[in-house]
Formats: C-alpha cells, structure tokens, sequence
C-alpha cells in the first residue's frame, strides 16, 4: 500500500470516528433538533390559517388558502430530514419527539407519508378555490398530523 493511500484511510476512519455526534450530512443533534421544531413551526403556522377559514372563523380568501397550503406541502417534504438517527430524546433534551420514532421506525414513515400525501392534495384543492373540496380535504389533512401527534409527539 503506498504511503498516500494509507493516509487516505487513516483520515477516512478519524473523521468516521468525528461524525458519530452528527449525521451523515454533518449536521448535530441540536441542530436537527432546531430544524424540525422549525419546520414544524412553519407548517403550524400556514396550516392554522386554513383551518380559520374552513370553520367561518375569519373570511375565506382563496388565493390565501392557495399559498398557506403550498407552504405546507413544501414543509411536508422537507420534515423528513429533520428525523435523523441520533437525534431522540435521549440526546437532545428539548424535544418534544418520543423515541418510538426510531424504534417504530416504518410506522412513523407511513405516518408521514400519509400526512405528504394528503398536504399535496390539499395544495392541489386550494388551487381549485372551491371551499366545500378545500375543506374536506383539510380535514382529511388534519387527521394525518393528530395521528402522528399521539403516537410520536409528547403532549
Ligand atoms: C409524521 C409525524 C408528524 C406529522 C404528520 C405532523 N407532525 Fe407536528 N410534530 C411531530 C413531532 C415529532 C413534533 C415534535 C418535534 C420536536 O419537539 O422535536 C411535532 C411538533 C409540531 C409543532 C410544534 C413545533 C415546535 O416549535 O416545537 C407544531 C406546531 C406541529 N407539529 C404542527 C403540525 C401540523 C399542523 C401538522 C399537520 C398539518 C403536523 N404537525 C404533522 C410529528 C408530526
């Protein structure tokens, strides 16, 4: 073995041994923490709006329900991320994700892709403008996000 390739492993196996605090992506725990409690805060704050409108609470506006509802597929696809291994409660402390995300892992996958599933269509009903789809749809939308909350999210 020559001497640039040995050093090349050496330096391959240090940085492995550096990155089992952080992902594969070099992000921490804190961080990936940060980012899903982010991302969630925006999907939150798009979602509520919608649901204002559906129940008659403020004025239904439809190029509003559009891009509120746009925002939230686009956070769906981007939650993903935000649940990488290593970052449970048992490391992060403030954290509100339960560990049974990794230890359910493919319940909590159909969870999420169920919750992507029905955002995309939400998003795609809001461009219809029609109220009565519109609201069945966030309904059916609503449901994905309180049925990950009781499984995976303490209250
Ligand atoms: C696949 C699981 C899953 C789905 C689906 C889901 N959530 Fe969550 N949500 C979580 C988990 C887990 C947390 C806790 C994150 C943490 O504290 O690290 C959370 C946290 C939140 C928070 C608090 C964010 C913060 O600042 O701590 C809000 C708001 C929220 N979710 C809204 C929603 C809404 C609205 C939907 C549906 C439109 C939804 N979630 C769908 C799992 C989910």
């Amino acid at each position: 073995m020559n001497k640039q390739l040995a050093m090349i492993l050496v330096g391959g196996i240090l940085g492995m041994g550096v990155l089992t605090a952080a992902n594969a992506a070099g992000q921490k725990p804190e961080e990936v923490v940060e980012y899903r409690k982010s991302v969630y805060t925006i999907i939150g704050w798009n979602f509520k709006p919608i649901g204002a409108m559906v129940k008659g609470e403020v004025p239904f506006d439809a190029a509003a329900v559009a891009r509120h509802a746009q925002y939230v597929e686009m956070m769906s696809k981007a939650a993903p991320e935000g649940f990488s291994k290593g970052s449970g409660p048992d490391v992060v402390k403030d954290t509100e994700a339960k560990p049974e995300i990794w230890t359910k892992w493919s319940e909590f996958q159909t969870k999420m892709t169920n919750f992507q599933q029905e955002a995309t269509k939400l998003a795609e009903v809001a461009k219809s403008g029609k109220e009565a789809d519109i609201k069945a749809q966030f309904g059916k939308t609503a449901e994905t996000c309180k049925a990950c909350h009781k499984e995976f999210r303490k209250d």
